[in-house]
């Protein structure tokens, strides 16, 4: 076991009241764009209209002539701006997602591109002044359609792991199984749409003789992005503080992207604080999307529902300037036992921003198309689908060749399906009526990875018996003071509301990016090693002679508000008054390095109950149950949300969203939530949520798996088995529409 096991018996899991819920309600909470800095510039981009080609000409004169306008930013008049390596599993160092930089030079890579911007005293002059500014173009012939674009590369990794995996003869093993599908899946691109804008504020100060560089950034990864900046503009990363108090939704959307650069590039020039805050219609080419797929699966089986072959491949759209992979076929490594696996992923140059990490990237498309194929197994051996899926639970993971920390996908399918009734299915389709609707149930396996990332937080313990966490993790509306505080108060043995947690500052101890549902573990794991350290410096703080002053931190206890070591005990205010201390603290840091000896990952099971008019192409979901196993909850509560939030995105994925490109100009035709549909409440049914939360000291430092993002994976699967259970017709396209329905 790499991590020492430990119980906690006080309010960890219990449903505590979210912290910084009622200042977001109230509009106390500060967001990025809401500091207020005194003569601050508002910067409002100027963005290309062609998808491909060169900028001839940019005449600024109408724009510069504008009363207020103080700045006009072009490749010609901008700051020096390095050109740094993008993020990758092995660079945690930048949090940079797009190689395509604003006013470097006069290369068009897609439509929507920030070419240039205006920076004006007020946000209105701005705008208003950035449609003044004419921009001439050489175009050239440019590519934004999947279809059309030559799918004759492979990507360089997936996450670290090769795109062509072979576990013996698929091909073969396909060919002789008796029963055997063969399906391919189309699935459409996907912006992220958060609530809060993606916004930065750049502010230029002099320390020391030195320039310094204040940014007000919304961000999942503050100690990332302070790397990026350092390194872009040449600076220390000592030179460089970035400030994020709060996120609104980011969805693996806000790393740094070019609107940042541009910010920071504004400020310099204009010697003054810049805000800019992308607009809704500027996010579609400002920052990244989930890319359109192809992805083909064929499955093999004995009659007995053995599978004997798994084939899966496909290809993903990736930028002309950088090497994001979409990793469609990961989970397919290590979800199923199989005697042969062949994975192989390409992908396709197209001209438009770079794509990026969606909301559970790589297991949402994968494991739509996966249990989707499973289901047509399922169909075509005529056996019940979690039958199928029992039936071909692996031993171990194929792949890695490693035992799963923990797996209890079996449990999540039969507690689900207790919990749903799904007895009363009928494994006939076209069989279940409420007319004029055709009622059909769907259910489909969800799993996530367990990553962490290095994490390093520092614990407080004041004389009074309150204690403080700080680590610059930052708040991405997932509830990672609450969670945290909790797990804290735990471990001293104090009531939650004598924590608190300072996050959202480069001045803070380093964590890493939110992102991969990674938080919850790292923080948390940097936290039991600085209760450690506190240990130990209590310990220090003995009375010569006592026991505490030569225990092993092991053998240290916290028993409400003391300190104790065997048959003795000393209350924290004594402790610390005695050697005129107010407070001892312990800074910790948390690093998984890289070779598990365990495959780690959560696991659940969606079900879904859909019912569909098939006159008028409806599809209207009923209920859905989501039942899954991510170790230890931290709180029931922020649990509870995280999993309804990510099944309500799998119903965005699965029903609504569409990115529509008209291709003929490359440019997005559906840049708004008006027409780029999302869930409202209307589209969203009673939602169900169970656990298993049998702790994973395995993967985790804390026994606890992140939880943000598993809900939304398999959602679009279970819905799509749904409609097949309701109608007798499979859905192959995402997302699934009336006009599918009345094909
Ligand atoms: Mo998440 S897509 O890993 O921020």
């Amino acid at each position: 076991m790499p991590y020492k096991e430990f119980r906690l018996n006080g309010t960890v899991g219990k449903p505590l009241v979210r912290r910084g819920g009622r200042e977001k309600v109230t509009g106390a909470a500060k967001f990025t764009a809401e500091w207020p800095i005194d003569g601050m510039l508002y910067a409002v981009p100027v963005i290309s209209t062609i998808a491909k080609g060169r900028i001839v000409s940019i005449d600024t004169d109408a724009a510069r002539k504008t009363p207020g306008v103080h700045l006009v930013l072009t490749p010609e008049n901008a700051p020096s701006i390095k050109q740094i390596s993008t993020m990758s599993p092995a660079n945690n160092q930048t949090s940079l997602a797009s190689s395509i930089y604003p006013v470097s030079g006069y290369d068009v890579y897609h439509a929507g591109q920030l070419i240039a911007a205006v920076v004006a005293d007020r946000f209105e002059t701005a705008r208003d002044a950035a449609l003044l500014v004419k921009v001439k173009y050489d175009p050239s012939k440019h590519i934004t359609d999947i279809e059309e674009a030559p799918a004759d590369e492979r990507p360089k990794s997936l996450f670290g792991a090769p795109p062509v995996i072979e576990i013996g003869n698929a091909e073969k093993e396909l060919k002789s199984s008796p029963i055997s599908i063969d399906s391919e899946y189309t699935l459409a691109g996907n912006h992220h749409n958060p609530m809060e804008p993606h916004a930065t504020t750049a502010h230029w100060t002099t320390t020391d003789g030195k320039p310094f560089l204040t940014v007000y950034d919304a961000t999942q990864g503050l100690v990332a992005a302070k790397m990026t900046y350092a390194q872009i503009f040449g600076l220390k990363p000592e030179q460089v503080r970035v400030i994020c108090q709060y996120v609104g939704g980011g969805f693996g959307s806000k790393t740094s992207w070019p609107h940042a650069i541009l910010a920071i590039a504004c400020a310099k020039i204009a010697n003054a604080p810049v805000k800019l805050s992308v607009s809704r219609q500027h996010l579609y080419g400002a920052v990244g999307h989930r890319t359109p797929m192809r992805q083909r699966v064929s499955i093999g089986a004995d009659r007995d529902g053995t599978i004997r072959s798994i084939i899966h491949s496909g290809v993903a759209t990736t930028s002309q300037k950088d090497d994001y992979a979409e990793a469609f076929t990961m989970a397919t490594r290590m979800m199923y036992r199989t005697i042969a696996l062949r994975l192989d992923q390409k992908q396709c140059r197209v001209d438009t921003q770079s794509p990026t990490f969606m909301r559970a990237p790589a297991e949402t498309p994968g494991m739509y198309a996966l249990e989707s194929a499973i289901d047509e197994l399922a169909v075509a051996l005529n056996m019940d689908p979690i039958e199928l899926r029992i039936k071909n639970e692996p031993e171990q993971d194929l792949h890695q060749k490693k035992p799963f920390s923990s797996r209890l996908l079996v449990d999540c399918l039969k507690q689900g399906a207790e919990k749903f009734g799904w007895k009363e299915r009928s494994m006939k389709p076209r069989e279940k009526k409420d007319s004029p609707w055709l009622i059909g149930m769907g259910v489909a396996a969800a799993t996530y990875p367990a990553f962490s990332s290095p994490t390093s937080a520092r614990v407080t313990l004041n004389a009074d018996g309150t204690a403080r966490i700080d680590c610059c993790s930052q708040e991405i509306g997932t509830g990672t003071e609450t969670v945290q505080t909790q797990l804290l108060a735990d471990l001293l043995d104090i009531a939650p509301t004598r924590v608190t947690m300072e996050l959202g500052d480069t001045d803070l101890p380093p964590g890493g990016l939110s992102g991969g549902s990674a938080t919850t573990m790292s923080v948390g794991g940097a936290i039991v090693k600085a209760v450690d350290k506190l240990k130990s410096e209590l310990s220090n703080l003995g009375q010569s002679g006592s026991k505490l002053a030569t225990a092993k931190p092991d053998r240290i206890k916290f028993e409400k508000g003391r300190v104790v070591v065997e048959d003795e005990a000393t209350s924290f205010e004594d402790l610390l008054k005695e050697r005129n201390r107010t407070s001892v603290t312990g800074l910790g840091e948390f690093n998984a390095g890289r070779d598990a000896p365990t495959s780690n990952h959560s696991f659940g099971a969606t079900f879904v109950e859909v019912a569909v008019d098939e006159e008028l192409g409806l599809i209207r979901l009923r209920r859905i149950l989501g039942q899954y196993a991510c170790g230890t909850l931290l709180n029931a509560n922020t649990a509870r949300s995280q999993f309804i939030g990510g099944i309500i995105m799998g119903v965005g994925h699965a029903l609504q969203e569409e990115t529509r490109w008209d291709h003929r100009l490359g440019r997005i035709t559906n840049d708004n939530i008006a027409e780029y549909h999302i869930p409202v409440n209307a589209d969203i049914p009673h939602i169900e949520i169970g656990w298993n939360d049998t702790p994973d000291f395995q993967a985790s430092p804390i026994g606890a798996k992140g939880i943000g993002e598993i809900g939304i994976t398999g959602v679009a699967a279970a819905i799509a088995n749904a409609i097949y259970n309701a109608t007798g017709k499979r859905l192959r396209r995402l997302p699934m529409t009336a006009e599918q329905i009345l094909a």
